[in-house]
C-alpha cells in the first residue's frame, strides 16, 4: 500500500489532504509540525511526503532534509503560500520534486501527487533493473560481470552521436557489440553500414567509403555511392580500422572533424550524418609509435571506449555460450545431440586463445563428427580433451570391446600423471591411489618407460 506522510500545521488543511488521500486508498499519516514530521519520517517509510513550508518546530526544508536522509527514494512535495517561491525554488534545488503555490485546488495537488507516485515507481523500477543481471544484450550472450559491464557501457554509449572505439582480442563479439550499440540508439531504423577495412585494397577502400564519380578510374564506368553516404543518418562500422592506410586515415578524419568529404575524381563536397563505431584487434597506441596509426585520427576515434573481455577472463560464460551454439548447430544440420555431462568441465577448462568463434567452432565441429546423440571429449580437439590422439581414437573406435577401450584409456592416464610429475613412480602412484609395485606391474604391462 502507499504510505503518505502530510505535514501541515494548519488543521482543517490537514484534514482535508487526508481526506483526499484516504479516499485513494493510500494510508495517509499526518503531522502537524516539523518537529513530529522528523520523527515520523525516522520510525516509518513512506513513498510520498507533502510538507508545508513554513510551520513551528522545523520549516519544511528540515522534513524534506530528513526525509531524503532517511530513504533517497522517497518523494517530496512542497507546499508554500504565494510570496515565498524562491524558497520552494530552493527547495527543488534540495532534492524537493515539485512544489504547490497556496491556495491550490483539490484536483491539483493530486495531479502533482499522482505524477510524483509515478516517477517514484519509475525510479524503483531503474533500481530493479539495474540490479538484475542481463543474461544477454542484443544478439551477446553472457552474465558474467564482465559483460555486465559491456552491456551498461552499450547502454550509456548509445543514446550519443559521439564515436566509439571497440577493441578486444579476435573473435570476443566487437561486431555485435557494434550491433548492439546501433540497436540500442536513437538510429536503429536507420542504415547499419559494415566496412572491413582489412580486407580491402586501399585504392578500393576509398572509394568504399567515399564512393567515386563516373570515369575517377579505370572500370568507374558508373557513379558509385560510398558507405559515407549509404549510412547518412544510421551508424558506420569501421572494422579493422587498424589496418587503414595512412592516405585513408586522413581522409577519414576530415570527415570525422568536418563531417564533409568528396567522392574519389568528384569536386563537389558532400555531408554527411553518420555515428563512427570503429573496432580493432591491434593494440593502436603500439601502432601510433611505430607511426602506421595516426595519433589526431585516435583521438578521434577513441572518444568512447568499449573493451569486450576474452573469454578466459569470463569462464562462467562458457556454458550458456556453449549450450547456445549447440543448439544452433543442432538445428540448422537437424541433428538433435546434447552435451555428455563431462562436457562443461572440459570447455571451462581450455583457455580459448579464438575466443567465442573459436568455441562457436568447435561446437560446430563436434556436431558434426559426434556419432551418436551425444556429444564426448572424443569429439573434441585433442588440446581442449586433453586426450592423446591415440586415447581419443581408442574411445571413437566403435570395434573395440570396453575392455580394450578401459585399457588403452588407463594407459593414458598413467602416462599423463607421469610425465607430470617428471616420471617419478612413488609420486605418481601417490596420485594415482595405487601401490608402487602395481604402477610398476602396469607400467611393464603397457610398455610405458621414460
Ligand atoms: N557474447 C557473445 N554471445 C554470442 N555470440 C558471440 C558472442 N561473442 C562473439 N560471438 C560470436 O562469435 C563470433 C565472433 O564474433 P565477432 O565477429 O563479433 O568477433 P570480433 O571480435 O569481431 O572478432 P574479429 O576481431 O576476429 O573480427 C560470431 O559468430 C559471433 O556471433
Ligand atoms: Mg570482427
Amino acid at each position: 500500500m502507499i504510505r503518505i506522510l502530510i505535514v501541515e500545521d494548519k488543521a482543517s488543511m490537514a484534514r482535508m489532504l487526508r481526506q483526499v488521500f484516504k479516499a485513494k486508498g493510500y494510508d495517509v499519516t499526518v503531522a502537524s509540525d516539523g518537529l513530529e514530521a522528523k520523527t515520523k519520517i525516522q520510525s516509518s517509510d513512506f513513498h510520498l511526503v507533502i510538507t508545508d513550508l513554513k510551520m513551528p518546530n522545523g520549516d519544511g526544508m528540515e522534513v524534506l532534509k530528513a526525509a531524503k536522509a532517511k530513504s533517497a527514494g522517497t518523494i517530496v512535495l512542497m507546499m508554500t503560500a504565494f510570496g515565498t517561491i524562491e524558497n520552494a525554488v530552493e527547495a527543488m534545488r534540495q532534492g524537493a520534486f515539485d512544489y504547490l503555490l497556496k491556495p491550490f485546488s483539490i484536483s491539483e495537488i493530486e495531479l502533482k501527487a499522482e505524477k510524483a507516485l509515478e516517477q517514484q515507481r519509475l525510479l524503483a523500477e531503474n533500481e530493479y533493473l539495474k540490479e538484475t543481471i542481463r543474461m544477454q544484450f542484443g544478439r551477446l550472450i553472457g552474465s558474467s560481470p564482465a559483460m555486465q559491464q559491456v552491456y551498461d557501457l552499450i547502454q550509456k554509449v548509445a543514446p550519443s552521436t559521439a564515436p566509439v572505439l571497440i577493441l578486444g582480442e579476435s573473435g570476443t563479439g566487437k561486431e555485435l557489440v557494434a550491433h548492439a550499440i546501433h540497436d540500442t540508439s536513437p538510429r536503429a531504423g536507420r542504415p547499419f553500414i559494415a566496412v572491413n577495412c582489412g580486407v580491402l585494397s586501399e585504392g578500393l577502400i576509398e572509394s568504399e567509403l567515399f564512393g567515386h564519380e563516373k570515369g575517377a578510374f579505370t572500370g568507374a564506368v558508373v557513379q558509385k555511392k560510398g558507405r559515407f553516404e549509404l549510412a547518412d543518418g544510421g551508424t558506420l562500422f569501421l572494422d579493422e580500422i587498424g589496418e587503414l592506410s595512412p592516405a585513408v586515415q586522413v581522409k577519414l578524419l576530415r570527415v570525422l572533424q568536418e563531417g564533409e568529404y568528396e567522392r574519389v575524381g568528384g569536386h563537389q563536397t558532400l555531408r554527411t550524418d553518420v555515428r563512427v563505431i570503429a573496432a580493432t584487434h591491434r593494440d593502436l597506441a603500439k601502432a601510433i609509435e611505430a607511426k602506421s596509426f595516426r595519433e589526431d585520427l585516435y583521438y578521434r576515434i577513441n572518444v568512447l571506449a568499449i573493451k569486450a573481455p576474452p573469454l578466459r577472463e569470463r569462464p562462467e560464460d562458457i556454458p550458456v555460450l556453449a549450450a547456445h551454439f549447440l543448439q544452433k548447430a543442432s538445428e540448422t544440420m537437424h541433428k538433435p545431440v546434447t552435451f555428455a555431462p563431462e562436457m562443461m568441465a572440459l570447455l571451462s577448462r581450455y583457455a580459448w586463445p579464438g575466443n567465442v568463434r573459436e568455441l562457436e567452432n568447435v561446437v560446430e565441429r563436434a556436431v558434426v563428427l559426434t556419432d551418436g546423440p551425444v556429444i564426448r571429449a572424443v569429439d573434441l580437439p585433442k588440446e581442449i580433451s586433453g586426450l592423446s590422439q591415440e586415447a581419443a581414437q581408442a574411445l571413437g573406435d566403435s570395434n573395440l570391446s570396453l575392455d580394450s577401450k578401459m585399457e588403452r584409456l588407463e594407459r593414458e592416464v598413467i602416462r599423463q600423471t607421469l610425465e607430470r610429475v617428471g616420471w617419478n613412480q612413488t609420486q605418481a602412484a601417490k596420485i594415482l591411489g595405487v601401490k608402487r609395485s602395481s604402477l610398476q606391474y602396469k607400467m611393464k604391462r603397457y610398455g610405458l618407460e621414460r
